[in-house]
């Protein structure tokens, strides 16, 4: 996958993630890099056909692991059809949201066994990792503000705060583990702070000559 790199931003809900893909995807065309950006769960048409069956319907809709299982079939057409024809012609792919959202979610969120959503990584994509994650962190009070400030309520968007917050900390738990992966970055500061601290990390982590 010569030249390519794979960065993925998670986070929980209302951090920014979206604004922030696009405006990373800007300053790196602008800096001459092919840039592909895409989402998850989708992010490929076959992808896509199972987010919506994902995120509509009720809460109970489908137990955990159900949903683990829809999440890592849809993460494997995503590689097929999008991820890795892009990193193989040498482009750049940024992910709004990836694999450590399934065990932040289903894993720290619904508390499903985690040990189920490691084999399912190794067993359904295997040793391929994203180059970076960038973690966004946000107060739960502060994120879901946003959300509802923009009047944005999904499936997941419902759950109380207690799981919120065991998302958030199942977040910052998965960047604390994987320190050679993964940045967190302080989402509460203003859009365009934000943005500079991204660009300046991926300057840092993949770029030899800085940003
Ligand atoms: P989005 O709001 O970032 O578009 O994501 C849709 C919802 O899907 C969001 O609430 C998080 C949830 N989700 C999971 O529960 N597990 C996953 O593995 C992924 C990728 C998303």
């Amino acid at each position: 996958m010569a030249g390519g790199r794979f960065i993925t931003l998670e986070g929980g809900e209302g951090v920014g993630k979206s604004t922030q893909v696009r405006r990373l995807a800007v300053a790196l065309r602008e800096r001459g890099y092919d840039v592909v950006t895409t989402r998850e769960p989708g992010g490929s048409p076959g992808a896509e056909e199972i987010r919506q069956v994902l995120i509509t319907g009720g809460g109970e809709r489908w137990s955990p692991v159900t949903e683990a299982l829809l999440l890592f079939a849809a993460r494997r057409d995503h590689l097929e059809r999008t991820i890795w024809p892009a990193l193989e012609r040498g482009a750049w792919v940024i992910s709004d949201r990836f694999a450590d959202s399934t065990l932040a979610y289903q894993g720290h969120g619904h508390e499903l066994n985690q040990d189920i959503i490691i084999r399912l990584y190794a067993n359904v994509i295997g040793k391929f990792y994203p180059d970076l994650t960038l973690v966004l962190d946000l107060p739960v009070e502060a994120g879901l503000a946003r959300v509802h400030a923009r009047g944005a309520a999904d499936r997941y968007e419902e759950m109380d705060i207690a799981f919120h917050r065991r998302l958030r900390q199942g977040f910052l738990d998965i960047a604390a583990h994987d320190p050679r992966r993964c940045v967190v970055i302080d989402a509460s500061e203003p859009e365009e702070a934000v943005a500079a601290g991204i660009l300046e990390t991926v300057g840092r982590r993949l770029l030899a000559g800085g940003p």
